[in-house]
């Protein structure tokens, strides 16, 4: 049985309105249950950012605003949810299974132009930022979604919905 989480949405939002939008959980708490993308991620500069600073320069809130801009949120480097919003109110299973209930509590399909926050003029690329091209080089959703579909093939079909 599939029961939609919509009954829950004025609690959440309620919730959510009080605990402020941008509430983090960390990668590790995306890991188990997207082991994954956390191992693809996990090997990309994003997972390292804030190793490229000197000492000092961890303490200067110019380049954190890109090698770390949620050490607020207790949460180092580019991580998840840099991208993906801040996770606390559609992490839990029964928002996360619900992919339009996800997105209305703050998931966030990351886009072209949020990477260009960070990829812009003023980092120290030597090649102007292609999104295509770049986009390849974080690939941690190909593994995702061939796990999800051999999970959909080894499953029995669901019971017909009315
Ligand atoms: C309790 C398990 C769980 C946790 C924790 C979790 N997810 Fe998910 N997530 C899921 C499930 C289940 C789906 C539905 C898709 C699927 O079956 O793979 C999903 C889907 C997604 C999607 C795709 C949404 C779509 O519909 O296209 C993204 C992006 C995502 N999660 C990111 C995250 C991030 C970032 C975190 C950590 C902040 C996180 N998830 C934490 C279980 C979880
Ligand atoms: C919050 C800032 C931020 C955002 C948003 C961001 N990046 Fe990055 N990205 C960085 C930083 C900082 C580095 C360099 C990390 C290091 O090596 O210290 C980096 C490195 C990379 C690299 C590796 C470059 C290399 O030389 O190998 C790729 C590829 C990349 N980002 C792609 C993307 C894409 C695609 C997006 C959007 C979906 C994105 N980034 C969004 C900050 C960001
Ligand atoms: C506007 C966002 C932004 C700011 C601000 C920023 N960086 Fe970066 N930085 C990046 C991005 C993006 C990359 C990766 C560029 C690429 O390879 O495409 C990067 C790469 C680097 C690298 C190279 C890492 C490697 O693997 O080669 C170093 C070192 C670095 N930054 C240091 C700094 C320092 C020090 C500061 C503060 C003075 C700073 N950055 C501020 C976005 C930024
Ligand atoms: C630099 C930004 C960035 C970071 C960091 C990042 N993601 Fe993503 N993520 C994306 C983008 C962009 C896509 C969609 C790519 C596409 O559809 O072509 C995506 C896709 C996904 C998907 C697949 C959604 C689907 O449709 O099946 C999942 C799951 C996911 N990310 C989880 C995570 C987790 C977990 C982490 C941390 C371990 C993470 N992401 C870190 C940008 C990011």
């Amino acid at each position: 049985m599939r029961t939609s989480g919509f009954w829950l949405l004025p609690v959440i939002l309620a919730v959510s309105a009080v605990a402020g939008a941008a509430d983090f959980v960390g990668p590790e708490s995306c890991k188990g249950c997207h082991p994954a993308a956390y191992t693809a991620w996990q090997q990309s500069k994003h997972a390292r950012a804030l190793d490229s600073l000197s000492d000092t320069q961890k303490k200067d809130a110019r380049c954190l605003s890109c090698h770390a801009p949620d050490q607020s949120q207790g949460v180092a480097n580019v991580s998840c949810e840099t991208c993906h919003g801040g996770g606390q109110n559609y992490a839990p299973a029964y928002v996360m299974k619900d992919p339009e209930l996800a997105r209305l509590v703050g998931l966030v399909d990351p886009s072209e132009k949020q990477c260009r926050t960070c990829h812009d003029a003023s980092s120290p690329s030597l090649r102007p930022f292609n999104f295509v091209e770049s986009l390849k080089a974080i690939d941690h959703w190909s593994a995702e979604r061939a796990k999800k579909s051999a999970r959909a093939e080894t499953t029995s079909p669901p019971p017909a919905k009315k």
